[in-house]
């Protein structure tokens, strides 16, 4: 298997004030395989966020190495890096942060417009294809007051995909959201999954890690433990067992 993402030794430090900084990734290891469904679980401040930005290239580390598709980026440049986030990697929040003056489709085709010699319609057609795989097809002209939290979020799992990334990135996706939302976001993150793309996401919610197939768990800047699961398949699998899996470790391990 090819790995997707390498990261060795990855050391964050942010300096707050004279004579004052903090360690906030540890000596992280990561390896992440192509078309793996990973998540990262651990308590609040615990380097989650931090990780996610310094694998993806959103920040940088200040020690140690991360490769991307066998590529180090640590050192490249602010644009290099940027031309590599737009093009190979799709990004979900938990604020979804769409433009309110553009319709939503409008806010699904605008990664793919940034290159000048975009083809506009064939953009428009592709972004109609991703709305219509959400579920949310109807709403193409709508703007973002005149849709649901649930419904903005699959227009940023989209607008995520509208660049056809290798990895999708999600910082706690479903944070903001109700249960029913939480089933629709992860039964549609699964099916990308399954079609292919890496997934990697920050929860705390053990009912989204429980459809993952590995959930890593930080504590203090380090990733102390993981557990592998299967990849989740709806009908082979009850996703009630997986969350009594999970929790049944989280408890064994005293998380
Ligand atoms: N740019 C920054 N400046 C100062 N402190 C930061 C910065 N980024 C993160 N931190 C701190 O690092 C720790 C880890 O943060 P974060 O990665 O957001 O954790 P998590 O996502 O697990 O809640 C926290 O204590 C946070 O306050
Ligand atoms: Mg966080």
């Amino acid at each position: 298997m090819t790995n997707i993402i390498e990261a060795s030794s990855m050391n964050k430090k942010v300096v707050l004030g004279k004579g004052h900084e903090i360690h906030i990734l540890k000596d992280v290891n990561l390896e992440i395989e192509e078309g793996e469904f990973v998540s990262v679980m651990g308590p609040s401040g615990s380097g989650k966020t931090t990780l996610l930005y310094n694998i993806s290239g959103m920040d940088r580390i200040t020690a140690g190495s991360v490769k991307f598709n066998g590529r180090e980026i640590d050192h490249l440049k602010e644009e290099e890096l940027a031309k590599i986030r737009l093009k190979s990697m799709g990004f979900i929040f938990q604020d979804i942060n769409l433009l309110k003056n553009l319709s939503l489709i409008d806010n699904v085709m605008f990664p793919a417009l940034v290159s000048k010699d975009a083809d506009k319609n064939a953009v428009h057609q592709k972004a109609k294809k991703l709305m219509k795989m959400t579920g949310i097809e109807k709403l193409a002209n709508h703007n973002i007051t005149q849709a649901s939290g649930g419904q903005l979020q699959r227009v940023g799992i989209c607008r995520a995909l509208i660049n056809d990334p290798d990895i999708i990135f999600g910082d706690e996706p479903t944070g903001a959201l109700d249960s029913k939302s939480t089933e629709e976001i992860m039964s549609i993150l699964a099916e990308i999954n399954n079609n292919g793309t890496t997934v990697m996401l920050v929860t705390h919610d053990v009912k989204v890690a429980a459809k993952t197939e590995r959930i890593l768990f930080m504590v203090d800047g380090k990733i102390i433990a993981q557990k592998k699961m299967r990849k989740f398949d709806a009908r082979q699998e009850d996703n009630k067992q997986r969350e009594e899996e999970l929790m049944k470790w989280l408890v064994d391990n005293g998380f």
